[in-house]
């Protein structure tokens, strides 16, 4: 048995906001093993932080005429309020840009130079004649030696997610000017990894060859199976951490190798002067949760790391999971074909639960899986709404009615303790999504009590009174048992039923003659109007800044050719704003009241963003006026207006050249 749990989770590059791939590979994946540990009373670290280094986000800044300080800064904030938001809370969000995080890298780094784990060596490396400087990886691309995709980066193939050498590209060409960059001689300092397999890797990999995952072990096995090379941990480069050595200057630290030890970093921040048994002391379990394509830096490179240091452990387990695709395709932030966190807590404000719920029951924890909004839909208007949801209010409900919300004097006639188990172990074996299937066994049975009891018949005669008694009482209990697990699975729904019961917390009993509070409802049917607009947002790339290396432009796709009959259907009509005004908890909504000439008709659409309504007061549009009506929000609205976006996602009204009649028809 462990002392401490020591539970890291992947830094997210802070060259963009975060989304729900991320989630899905380590943020949810991590906070259930936090909340699973915490509720069986262990002694819990939870870190995490923003990884700002990197080439990546060199090119961002580069692309939006920022420094990179600025972009990291901007990202960071955005990605701590969306996790925060969404109630992932870390002991400590740290950034490695920090001052504690440079001085911890650097001497880590030392501690390495000082005992001669390093060999330098002066290579050959590609540089830009035309930007006079080396090359990162990441500024190279070239053809994969082992797909033959034509676009993979120097250090990896996003393709087939080998891990390669720039030089081992085939057709190299500099990500900055296109030109295929020269050699020039550079000193750099490289970890010994084959020294270190022999040493140490082999060994260890295949002690862990039970305990971890059959993804994990296969593809460390396959690594080290090839041979591990010497691998710089210093580049040319001027943004990271600066390597505290003679003869460095001008060079950082490879952004894997600073990285990870933004892990050590954060705990500092965490612990304090207590930090080192969180990283020293053998009773500590570290587990790494991330996604499948950072196995190799937490399986090789960092343990490869820790080892040569010294005094440092080794993690216990490393539960990767694998891809979250979108709609049945690839998520990808260049073509915006992502579900940003920040935006989902704004657009389902109080609904965080419902997408920890849906990622949760589709964790890609063995294959790659599939986020689709119908299905988010289904599951929370099926599973949550309808069977937990329902089951909470109907017991509350009932214990209003016919007890006044006291607790009766009764007997709790089921027992959980089965599930219960099934759920620890399921857990601890890192099968989060068998989890909550066992959790919604618990609600399922409760719901199927019920119905079979059926207390509402029971009720109308006196002497059923006990039996109704105990019924009530034994789901009462029910719902307790599901609040409390809840606490891992569904955060926001434990407090709202703590709050039902009238407890302050989950170790209280359930008294007889405890008054609980007045029902209310856990959770709403999402409307189809709410996932219609979800799936518009995902058609509507916007033009994002380019991120990776390829030159990319945003331009609508050109649609297929259609007959006159087709255009000849819609009723295109002059409009006049005459009257907007925000939808209330809609931020992107705005209700807008359109003269027709004829008649007024009213709007809601999406475009708050862009215009405040105080505005467009007497602002002429064009408006698609035989469009099926929708409701949003519970506003009718009906017709569309057209609006022109430009490559930066802009938008414009189109309106005619001069004042025209509202009502004109286009055509
Ligand atoms: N920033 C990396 C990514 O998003 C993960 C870094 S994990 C750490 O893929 F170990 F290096 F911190
Ligand atoms: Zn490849």
């Amino acid at each position: 048995m462990p002392k401490r749990h020591l539970i890291t989770c992947a830094l997210p590059y802070a060259n963009g906001p975060i989304h729900i791939g991320h989630i899905a590979g380590c943020f949810l994946p991590s906070d259930i093993h936090n909340r699973f540990l915490r509720m069986k009373g262990k002694d819990v670290l939870f870190v995490c932080g923003t990884d700002e280094h990197g080439v990546p986000i060199t090119l961002k800044a580069k692309n939006e005429g920022k420094t990179p300080q600025q972009v990291v800064d901007e990202n960071h904030i955005i990605i701590a309020k969306g996790l925060k938001d969404f109630g992932i809370h870390f002991d400590t969000f740290s950034r490695t840009t920090n001052a504690l995080h440079h001085e911890t890298a650097q001497a880590f780094f030392k501690n390495l130079y000082d005992k001669g784990v390093f060999t330098e060596d002066v290579t050959e490396q590609f540089y830009d004649e035309e930007a006079k400087q080396f090359l990162a990886d990441r500024y190279i691309t070239g053809t994969c030696p082992n797909c033959g995709y034509d676009n993979a980066y120097g250090d990896q193939c996003e393709k087939c997610g080998r891990a390669s050498s720039p030089s081992e590209l085939l057709k190299p060409r500099s990500a900055l000017t296109g030109n295929s960059p020269i050699l020039k001689e550079t000193k750099n300092w490289y970890l010994p990894l084959d020294k270190l397999q022999d040493e140490f890797l082999n060994e260890w990999v295949e002690s862990r060859k039970s305990s971890w995952k059959s993804s994990v072990y296969g593809q460390c096995y396959s690594w080290l199976k090839e041979g591990l090379k010497p691998r710089a941990m210093t580049r040319d480069l001027d943004w990271g951490v600066p390597v505290p050595v003679k003869d460095a200057e001008g060079k950082v630290m490879y952004v894997w190798f600073d990285a990870p030890i933004g892990y050590i970093t954060a705990t500092k921040e965490a612990a304090g002067a207590d930090w080192e048994k969180w990283w020293m002391d053998p009773e500590t379990e570290l587990t790494h949760f991330l996604g499948k394509d950072n196995i190799v830096f937490h399986t090789i490179i960092f343990p490869a790391m820790l080892h040569a240091h010294g005094d440092f452990i080794v993690p216990t387990n490393v539960p990767a999971n694998e891809f979250l695709n979108l709609e049945g395709d690839k998520i990808s932030t260049s073509r915006n074909h992502a579900i940003w966190l920040h935006e989902y807590v704004e657009d389902f404000p109080g609904k965080t639960d419902e997408l920890r719920y849906a990622l949760n029951s589709i964790l890609p924890e063995t294959k790659d899986a599939d986020f689709t909004w119908k299905d988010f839909q289904a599951k929370v208007n099926n599973e949550l709404v309808a069977i937990l949801g329902n089951f909470v209010n109907r017991v509350m409900v009932l214990t209003d009615k016919y007890y006044d919300g006291v607790v009766p004097l009764g007997s709790n006639t089921l027992d959980f303790t089965g599930s219960k188990v099934k759920i620890d172990e399921a857990l601890a074996g890192f099968n989060q999504r068998q989890g909550l299937e066992y959790y919604m066994e618990i609600a399922r049975s409760g719901n199927k009590y019920l119905q079979d009891t059926e207390p509402w018949k029971l009720v109308k005669d006196e002497a059923n009174s006990q039996v109704v008694a105990d019924c009530l009482f034994t789901c009462i209990n029910v719902v307790k048992e599901i609040g409390n697990y809840a606490q891992i699975f569904l955060p926001e729904t434990a407090n709202k039923i703590l709050g039902l019961l009238n407890l302050t917390s989950y170790q209280e009993e359930i008294k007889v003659g405890h008054k609980l509070n007045k029902p209310s409802l856990l959770f709403e049917k999402i409307e189809d109007e709410l996932i219609a607009i979800q799936m518009e947002k995902l058609q509507k790339p916007k033009a994002q800044e380019v991120i990776s290396v390829a030159e990319e432009k945003t331009v609508a796709a050109v649609k297929s050719e259609i007959v006159y009959d087709d255009f000849a259907k819609l009723d295109i009509r002059v409009a006049t704003i005459v009257a907007a005004e925000k939808v209330k908890k809609a931020d992107r909504l705005l209700h807008i009241t359109l003269d027709l000439g004829w008649e007024t008709r009213s709007v809601v659409s999406g475009i708050a963003a862009h215009f405040s309504p105080e505005d467009i007061v007497g602002q002429q549009v064009t408006y698609l006026a035989n469009l099926a009506p929708r409701t949003l929000k519970g506003i009718e609205s009906s017709g569309m207006i057209l609006m022109a976006e430009d490559a930066d996602g802009k938008l414009k009204f189109v309106s005619p050249a001069d004042h025209t009649a509202p009502g004109s028809s286009i055509a």
